[in-house]
């Protein structure tokens, strides 16, 4: 499996990606979106490739952290893994190349709202163990971060989130 930055041509792939992981059209509607907004990161949009083919997404955003200050800060989302690839560590692999890639760029902080069983074997946390609260009513373990090398206690209080986002 390699794991590389994505571009143009591959975006039809990573739209089918998304559809036939979700289910629905919704999460691949979102990518583009991201990308025509202020938030997109190209080398952080990540796809995993088996044999020359596309099977996994994932992308990591700006999106702000609004408290004393207003912060940009990273969201996780979607991830996507070809339902066929699933449980071959493709998902955790794009994980790790992402948040190593996020690092290297000196983000400090990234949120995701996912499933705890998962995100918490790359050290991912219960958000209000750092005072940041989730704009969604979803309950505390759903709602984590992961605190990269220059993460600092300033990051703290609300998540907002583009509107395109709610629209999952
Ligand atoms: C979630 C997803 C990206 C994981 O990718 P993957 O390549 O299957 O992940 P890996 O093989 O690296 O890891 C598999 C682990 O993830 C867990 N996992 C996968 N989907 C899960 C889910 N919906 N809920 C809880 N755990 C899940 C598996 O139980 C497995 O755990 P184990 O190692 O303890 O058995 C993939 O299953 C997927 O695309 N799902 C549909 C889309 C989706 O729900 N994305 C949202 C992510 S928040």
């Amino acid at each position: 499996m390699d794991i590389r930055s994505e571009s143009l041509p591959d975006y039809a792939a990573i739209a089918e990606v998304n559809i036939l992981a979700f289910g629905q059209e919704n999460e691949a509607k979102l990518i583009s979106e991201i990308r025509d907004s202020q938030g997109y990161i190209p080398e952080l949009f990540l796809i995993a490739e088996v044999d020359n083919v596309i099977v996994g997404h994932i992308l990591f955003s700006y999106i702000d952290l609004i408290g004393e200050e207003s912060l940009q800060v990273l969201a996780l989302a979607p991830l996507a893994v070809l339902p066929k690839f699933q449980r071959q560590g493709i998902g955790s692999a794009l994980v790790e190349a992402g948040l190593e890639k996020a690092d290297a760029i000196k983000e400090a902080l990234v949120i995701v709202l996912g499933h705890p069983h998962f995100y918490t074997r790359f050290d991912f946390q219960p958000s209000v163990n750092y005072k940041i609260t989730s704009p969604f009513p979803v309950p505390d373990d759903v709602f984590m971060v992961k605190r990269l090398q220059i993460y600092q206690k300033k990051y703290q209080e609300k998540v907002v989130y583009p509107p395109a986002f709610l629209a999952v």
